[in-house]
C-alpha cells in the first residue's frame, strides 16, 4: 500500500501509524481542502431544504386540486385504497411484485391471531425484457406466475385472489385499474404507457391458458409499504421507498383528493405522490450539480425523475463514480490515475457506498471496495477523500428525503405520525436512517412527533393485504376505514 505523508504541506500519518482499530470514527481532517471545495456543491444547507420543502408542498397540492392537476409535476395519483387492515383479513393470495430489481411471486396466508405465512420465488427479469416489448414482459411475468403455481402445487383452476405491487407511476381509476404513466427506474418496455396494466397481466395470462387468477388490487410499493406497516400499527400514516427508486405516498382526506371518484362516505384515501417527479420543472436546478445532470442526460428518461436521481439506490453510487473520476482527473484523487472499471458507468453500485460509510477500521472496507474497483493503491488520503465523497452524497440523499417527508408531515399536521419505511438505501445504508429522522425533525412543525417503522416485505405483504381487505370489505359489517383526525 502507498502512503503519501505529505499532503497540502502538512504531515500526514500513514495507515500504520492510525490506531483506527474498533470505534474508528471518520476524521475529516484528512479530507483535503481541494475535495472539500469541489464537493461543496452537495452539501444542503437548512436554508436550501426549506426552499425544497416549500416547493414540495405547493407540489403536492398541485398534484391534488383538479385545475391545477393536468400540468402538476408531482402528480398524487389516488390509490383507491381507503382501508387499512384491521387483522380480520383471512385466506391465501397471491401476489406479484414488479418494480425494484428483481421480480417475485409470493404466496401469502393470513390466519388467526396475526398468523402470517409467506413463501415466495425470485425471478429475474433480463435486461432485453425491461426494456423491449411490454407483451413480452407481461407474458414474462405469467409464465413466471404458472412455474410457482406449478411448483407450489396449488390448484390452477381456481382462481387464487391476487394482488399486483407494480411500482411506476399508475394513474389509478379503481383498485384494478391503473394506467401507467410513464416508466421510470430501469423499465421501458414498448406499448405499456397509457395503457390498463392490469388488463395486459390478465390477458397475458389468458394467452397461456394453464391457470386462473383474480386481480383483487394493483397497488405502488408505498401502499404496500403502509398496509403492512399498518397492520401492526394502525398510526402508520406515511409510507416511504427509499431503493432503487423514491417515492412516498400517504394519508390524505377525501376531501383534498379532488380527483377522487371513489367512494367519498369514507373519509380518508392513500394518494401516491410520485414525488420522483420533482424538480422536472427545474425547481431543483439550484441545486443539481453537474454529476446530476450528467446522470440524467445518460438515463433511459432524461428530463424526468430529478429528485429521484438524486436519491436513489439506482443512482447513488454512479453519482460517487462520476466525481470520482472528474477529481481523478483534474490530479485530485489517486494522483490521477484511474482504472477501466472506475471508468465504467454503472459499475460502482450503491452498496460500495454503504461498505465503505461502514468502515470501522483502517478503511479495510474502503480499500476493498477499490481495489475491487481496480484501483489497488490507493494512499491514506485517497482513502479519506472517497469516504468523504460518499458521505456527502448519502447526506444529500437522506436530506432530500427529509424534505420530503417534512412537506407532507407538516401538510398533513397530525400529532403524531407513523412512517412505513423500506428500500435497500434505508435498509443497508449504516446511517441513513440517523441522517433522515435528525434532519425531518428540523424541518417538521415542533409539535408534530413522527416514528419511523421498517416495512417487513412491504411489497409482498401489502399486496395480500390490499387484496384480502377487498375481499374483506365485500362483506361491508367488517369495514374498517382509517381513523378519522
Ligand atoms: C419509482 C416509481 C414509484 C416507486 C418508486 C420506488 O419512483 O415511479 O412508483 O414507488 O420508484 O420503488
Amino acid at each position: 500500500m502507498r502512503t503519501k505523508p505529505e499532503m497540502m504541506g502538512q504531515l500526514r500519518p500513514a495507515f500504520s501509524e492510525l490506531n483506527l482499530s474498533e470505534g474508528f470514527e471518520f476524521d475529516t481532517e484528512m479530507v483535503t481542502n481541494e475535495i472539500k471545495e469541489d464537493c461543496k456543491p452537495l452539501l444542503l444547507s437548512n436554508e436550501q431544504l426549506t426552499t425544497l420543502m416549500n416547493d414540495m408542498d405547493v407540489a403536492i397540492r398541485n398534484g391534488l386540486a383538479k385545475d391545477t392537476n393536468p400540468s402538476s409535476i408531482v402528480k398524487c395519483y389516488v390509490t383507491y385504497v381507503q382501508d387499512l387492515p384491521n387483522g380480520t383479513e383471512r385466506g391465501k393470495f397471491l401476489a406479484l411484485d414488479l418494480g425494484g430489481t428483481n421480480f417475485r411471486v409470493l404466496l401469502i396466508e393470513l390466519g388467526e391471531n396475526n398468523y402470517f405465512h409467506m413463501d415466495s420465488e425470485i425471478f429475474k427479469v433480463p435486461a432485453h425484457i425491461q426494456t423491449g416489448k411490454g407483451t413480452e414482459l407481461f407474458d414474462h411475468i405469467a409464465k413466471c406466475l404458472a412455474e410457482f403455481i406449478k411448483k407450489h402445487n396449488l390448484d390452477s383452476k381456481k382462481a387464487l385472489p391476487l394482488g399486483f405491487t407494480f411500482s411506476f407511476p399508475l394513474r389509478q381509476v379503481g383498485l384494478t385499474k391503473g394506467y401507467l404513466n410513464s416508466w421510470t427506474k430501469g423499465f421501458n418496455c414498448s406499448g405499456v404507457v397509457d395503457e390498463d396494466v392490469v388488463r395486459l397481466l390478465k390477458e397475458a395470462i389468458k394467452r397461456r391458458k394453464d391457470v386462473e387468477i383474480d386481480v383483487c388490487g394493483i397497488l405502488n410499493d408505498t401502499t404496500g409499504t403502509i398496509m403492512s406497516c399498518a397492520w401492526k400499527n394502525p398510526n402508520t400514516k406515511i409510507g416511504l421507498i427509499v431503493g432503487t427508486g423514491c417515492n412516498a405516498c400517504y394519508v390524505e382526506k377525501v376531501e383534498n383528493a379532488e380527483l377522487f371518484d371513489g367512494d367519498k362516505t369514507k373519509p380518508h384515501v392513500i394518494v401516491n405522490t410520485e414525488w420522483g417527479a420533482f424538480g422536472d420543472d427545474g425547481k431543483l436546478d439550484a441545486v443539481r450539480t453537474k454529476y446530476d445532470r450528467q446522470i440524467d442526460e445518460d438515463s433511459l428518461n432524461p428530463g424526468q425523475q430529478r429528485f429521484e436521481k438524486m436519491i436513489s439506490g439506482m443512482y447513488m453510487g454512479e453519482i460517487v463514480r462520476l466525481a470520482i473520476v472528474d477529481l481523478a482527473n483534474q490530479n485530485k484523487l489517486f494522483e490521477g490515475r484511474l482504472s477501466e472499471q472506475m471508468k465504467t458507468k454503472g459499475a460502482f453500485g450503491t452498496s460500495y457506498v454503504s461498505d465503505i460509510e461502514s468502515d470501522k477500521a483502517n478503511y479495510k472496507e474502503t480499500l476493498k471496495v477499490l481495489a475491487e474497483m481496480g484501483i489497488n493503491d490507493p494512499s491514506l488520503v485517497d482513502c479519506a477523500n472517497v469516504r468523504y465523497i460518499c458521505e456527502c452524497v448519502s447526506r444529500r440523499s437522506a436530506h432530500l428525503v427529509s424534505a420530503g417527508l417534512a412537506a407532507l408531515l407538516n401538510k398533513m399536521d397530525e400529532k403524531s405520525v407513523t412512517i412505513g419505511v423500506d428500500g435497500s438505501v434505508y435498509r443497508f445504508h449504516p446511517y441513513f436512517h440517523k441522517l433522515m429522522v435528525e434532519k425531518t425533525k428540523q424541518l417538521t412543525k415542533s409539535d408534530i412527533k413522527f416514528d419511523l417503522m421498517l416495512s417487513e416485505d412491504g411489497s409482498g405483504r401489502g399486496a395480500a393485504l390490499v387484496a384480502a381487505v377487498a375481499v374483506r370489505d365485500e362483506l361491508p359489517s367488517m369495514t374498517n376505514g382509517f381513523s378519522a383526525k
